[in-house]
């Protein structure tokens, strides 16, 4: 059974209500490659859970470097920082490899990260090439260490609550149609604007929707048959360029997915959003569920999940607050990336975790891709088609 499946929101929240790192020695050592914002998120989630330490640190980028360092200002040890990736991959000290580099480096780093053996955490999308995505999926069978990818939204309250409604209490019957959306502002600042351009994050469905395409693929279990979208850049970066190039990023879309099961999907972006809103509707055979999130980017950030069972007599018919406590909530990403962590340590420890795969990070970029092309094609992408089209052959 899995955790996020097993535990309520409500009982998830009350284990880690007052939260405070175990007193005993962290059993685990990290090292963070990329030391951005995620990165930075990372370091600052794995002092909070505190099962493990960061040993070392690396990124090429010296402001990147002194942020994070700015996160060790109290602590009583500071983390190694390496002079170069070479070095610190030969640290025998490490037990585990975070990726959280641009998506671009994705590829070509974990070539070298999988020569150490090593446990890794790889940032989403595990590629921006649907090619090197599905080379990167044979690591499934032929990497013996654990391999865990960023796709944390699964954890957050809501969407917890949702699949144990779902899959678990069975609360909705069969399910038969998913329906998620994202209203929120335009993307940040990153270090070189790589998010800027398809070029660099394999384009906004892979970059940041590869979140909600795993939650959607999740809810329906079953593979995706066919993908239709729309989508184009209507307000953001219009006249951002870098180096000459201009950003190409898509800023909305809309998605439609059938799955091989007869679930019916469908996805709908806007980033040109004052405020963050998040809403996953599933209806089911006897009745329909609804998740939602609100968070505010200008104000305070802080964020309230809630859900919302319509189905007669359930006692979360009216809307129920699922928001975690706030030193979770608070500690990135409305608390997944807290839940997402305890999954890596289990899979560190060898229990049963429900981390992302890499096989699910697959499933997750390979309808992201088949939309971003459905949109350059202007048609409705046959999965199978695709696939043989790209000459990959995943059974
Ligand atoms: N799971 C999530 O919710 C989530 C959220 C944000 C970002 N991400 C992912 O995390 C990754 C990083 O995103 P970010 O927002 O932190 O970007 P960022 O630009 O803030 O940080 C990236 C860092 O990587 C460094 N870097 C670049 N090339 C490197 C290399 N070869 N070796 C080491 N460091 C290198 C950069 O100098 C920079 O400091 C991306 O893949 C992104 O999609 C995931």
């Amino acid at each position: 059974m899995l955790r996020f499946f097993d535990e309520s929101a409500a009982e998830r929240s009350a284990r880690v209500e007052g939260w405070t790192a175990p007193s005993e020695t962290p059993r685990f050592r990290f090292l963070i490659i990329g030391t951005g914002m995620i990165g930075r998120e990372h370091i600052g989630v794995t002092e909070l859970l505190g099962q493990a330490v960061i040993h070392g640190i690396y990124d090429p980028h010296q402001p990147s470097i002194d942020a994070a360092l700015d996160l060790f200002a109290h602590a009583s040890e500071q983390p190694r920082v390496y002079e170069s990736l070479q070095s610190a991959l030969a640290d025998p000290e490490i037990d585990a490899i975070f990726l959280c580099t641009p998506n671009f480096t994705h590829f070509e780093l974990i070539q070298q990260l999988i020569e150490t053996g090593r446990p890794l955490f790889i940032e989403k999308p595990m590629a921006t090439r649907l090619a090197d995505a599905a080379e990167l999926l044979k690591l499934e069978t032929t990497y013996s260490a654990p391999i865990q990818i960023g796709m944390q939204y699964r954890y957050k309250s809501q969407y917890t609550e949702a699949f144990r409604q779902v899959k678990h209490q069975y609360s909705l019957g069969d399910v038969k149609t998913v329906s998620m959306s994202e209203y929120r502002p335009p993307f940040l600042n990153k270090v070189n604007q790589w998010n800027k351009f398809n070029e660099y994050s394999g384009g906004t469905l892979v970059e940041k929707c590869c979140h909600y395409f795993d939650l959607i693929n999740l809810m329906a279990e079953s593979r995706p048959h066919s993908v239709y979208a729309t989508g184009g850049q209507a307000v953001n970066f219009l006249d951002f360029k870098k180096d000459g190039k201009n950003s190409d990023i898509h800023d909305h879309g809309f998605v439609i997915i059938n799955y091989e099961n007869g679930v019916h999907a469908s996805f709908a972006l806007n980033m040109f959003s004052e405020e963050l809103y998040e809403e996953l509707i599933v209806g089911g055979s006897k009745g329909r569920l609804i998740a939602t999130e609100s968070s505010s980017f200008k104000r305070n950030g802080s964020s309230v999940g809630r859900i919302k069972v319509e189905v007669d007599g359930h006692e979360d018919y009216d809307f129920r607050d699922t928001t975690y406590p706030a030193i979770i909530e608070s500690s990135g990403h409305h608390g997944a990336t807290f839940f997402e962590h305890e999954a890596f340590i289990a899979k560190l420890e060898g229990k049963p975790s429900d981390g992302a795969t890499i096989e699910q990070g697959w499933w997750a970029m390979l309808v992201a891709s088949a939309a971003q092309e459905s949109i350059a094609q202007g048609k409705e992408i046959r999965i199978a088609d695709f696939l043989s089209d790209n000459g990959l052959d995943i059974s």
